[in-house]
């Protein structure tokens, strides 16, 4: 079978994979603070739909799947689910993106589930600022996640959403704690889905980041690895974690993205910004695997070269990271 390759001849072997739009945080940046409607339980995709997804898409070069939410660590029987995809024969990568709140329970038996990797979202260091971005969050709770999934012997990537005025104050602080941390800490532009008039204010820019902690800290670029992600990393000299900016704001890395998602209700999206989307659910309870596999790579085809959001323009529609999953 031909892989999946884009009209711009990228070829697209990432799928990010959303199981739940719910999530037991309600971040500033991602849900209203009453949360978003319920969507009804037969709208979401079933185990047995994402499993025929996941084993449809490998074949056609999907080689990493990323689960992500809401949070996916909410939804019943997860830790099977994860199990069950880890088994597909040719999937390459199965990593997850958690808030971190319900690892401190779930860790090892996610590790034992064939999880290789965890992307812990963790915006804050201090309790306050915590529980104010999450908006119900408690920090110690997360931070004994996070040590669990060490203990439980994964590789950790931490992503902090920068925003002016609400956390900036604390990226020199992250940037120390890599220095005992073996932790993969990210920093990501804050990025306007929702809508709001003042998104400029919020972000700062990769650079700007990175020469906030070189005032303190010197840094080295890391090489970057094979099926690395679109985060550039600089490692504090003799620190045990590394520091890295991801700039999907200041400095597109569309040319180089590998990546489809595909929402809890079975909506494919070939970019994070695309207004449009495609239903698979209907083939997905059809079963009919060649018919999907067909839609995928008519998705993968339309992906759009580039999204055109920048400091100076925000020409989407609104939508909830917390369907899409980041
Ligand atoms: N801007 C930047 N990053 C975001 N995320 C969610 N919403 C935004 C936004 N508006 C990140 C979360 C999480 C990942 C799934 O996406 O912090 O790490
Ligand atoms: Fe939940 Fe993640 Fe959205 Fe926060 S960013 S509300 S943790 S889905």
């Amino acid at each position: 079978m031909c892989p999946l390759v884009d009209s711009y001849g990228r070829k697209i072997n990432y799928l990010r994979l959303s199981v739940t739009d719910r999530c037991n945080f309600r971040c500033m940046y991602c849900l209203p603070e009453d949360g978003i409607p319920k969507v009804d339980h037969h709208d979401i995709l079933s185990y047995e739909e994402l499993l025929l997804l996941a084993c449809s898409v490998v074949p056609l070069g999907i080689e990493k799947i990323r689960v992500t939410g809401g949070e996916p660590l909410v939804r019943n029987g997860i830790v099977r689910f994860l199990s069950d995809l880890s088994k597909i024969p040719g999937l390459r990568q199965l990593v997850l993106t958690t808030n971190g709140a319900l690892l401190e329970e779930m860790a090892q038996r996610l590790r034992e589930a064939g999880v290789q990797r965890l992307n812990i979202s963790l915006d804050s260091l201090r309790p306050d600022t915590f529980a104010s971005i999450t908006r119900c969050g408690r920090l110690e709770k997360v931070l004994a996640g996070i040590r669990a999934a060490e203990e439980a012997g994964f590789p950790i990537k931490i992503n902090v959403v920068a925003m002016r005025g609400v956390n900036d104050e604390e990226i020199v602080d992250f940037a120390e704690w890599t220095l005992e941390k073996p932790y993969a800490v990210r920093f990501i532009e804050y990025m306007p889905t929702r809508g709001e008039e003042i998104w400029q204010s919020r972000v700062i820019s990769g650079e700007a980041i990175l020469a906030r902690i070189k005032e303190r800290f010197p840094l080295q670029p890391v090489v970057r690895g094979e099926m690395a992600g679109p985060s550039r990393d600089y490692k504090i000299p003799g620190a045990a974690g590394s520091i890295g900016v991801i700039t999907p704001i200041s400095g597109h890395f569309c040319e180089e993205c590998n990546r489809i998602r595909v929402t809890s209700q079975g909506m494919a999206k070939n970019c994070l910004f695309a207004d449009s989307e495609t239903d698979l659910k209907p083939l997905l309870r059809e079963g009919n695997v060649e018919k999907l596999q067909h839609f995928l790579k008519r998705v993968v085809i339309a992906k759009p070269g580039k999204h055109l959001i920048s400091y100076g323009n925000n020409n989407h529609a609104p939508f909830d990271m917390s369907r899409v999953g980041g």
